[in-house]
């Protein structure tokens, strides 16, 4: 199995994803905040690309649709859930599907469902991620996220987390290049997440508008043992444990 990492955006332009699974990752924040969704009994998340495109789509979804996502970090207008993993609690949730647009996550995942099989990893669910790509027995590439198209340090961190998982799992893995800067990226930063939350500038920057509760949320390991996965536009609930789409997915 090939493993590779699309280290920002524009990298993923070079992928052929036609045959490999991809692993999406905007550890800060959107890949945090649907796992935390899915966690808290959201059916599913609908990433689409701009606000408009929310509104539009939640129009032709029943009334129990929630709008969510951001801009620079805040919450859009209007919309009911910004781009916070605290603010996906059951009690906002649970049942209620959503719609989410952010900046740079849902654009990630849009470009990233042309691969036959995509999901969603974050340090939460960093062993679930890599157990389901190890189990989809294909080619992986995991995309960051990143911060427009540049690089984003948590991302590339997560995402050699994420390989280093899939290696260990797997008998016969090729890392590329650029999975082994991201595996070496994971090693430093993965046991000294203080350190990462120093270091990395979407980190500080989100600190800096008062989210630090964000980043404790944000840069935790193994909270939750659910990946996000896509069937037909919406990210519903995979549960390895269960070794089957969770009965939520089909809810
Ligand atoms: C994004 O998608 O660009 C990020 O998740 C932004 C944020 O932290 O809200």
């Amino acid at each position: 199995v090939l493993v590779d990492v699309a280290l920002t955006p524009r990298d993923l332009a070079g992928v052929d994803l036609r045959e490999r699974c991809a692993l999406v990752v905007d550890v800060l924040r959107a890949s945090t905040s649907i796992v935390a969704a899915l966690d808290h009994g959201c059916p599913r998340v609908i990433p689409v690309a701009t606000p408009a495109e929310a509104r539009a789509r939640a129009r032709t979804l029943d009334g129990t649709v929630l709008l969510g996502g951001e801009r620079d970090g805040e919450r859009i207008p209007g919309f009911d859930l910004g781009n916070s993993p605290l603010e996906y609690t059951a009690g906002r949730v649970s049942g209620r599907p959503v719609v989410l647009t952010t900046t740079n996550g849902t654009r990630a995942l849009l470009a990233a469902q042309a691969a036959p099989e995509t999901g969603v990893a974050a340090f939460v669910n960093a062993d679930a991620a890599a157990a389901w790509a190890a189990s989809r027995h294909r080619d992986l590439v995991v995309v960051c996220a990143g911060e427009r198209d540049g690089l984003a340090l948590e991302d590339v961190a997560a995402a050699g987390l994420v390989v280093e998982r899939v290696a260990r799992l797997l008998a016969r893995v090729r890392l590329t290049d650029a999975a082994i800067v991201a595996r070496v990226t994971g090693e430093r930063y993965g046991v000294d997440l203080d350190r990462l939350r120093a270091d990395a500038a979407w980190a500080r920057r989100l600190a800096g508008k008062g989210y630090e509760a964000d980043l404790a949320a944000c840069l935790t390991l193994a909270t939750s043992t659910l990946v996000p996965w896509m069937v037909d536009g919406a990210l519903v609930p995979f549960d390895n444990d269960a070794a089957r789409p969770s009965r939520r997915a089909s809810a």
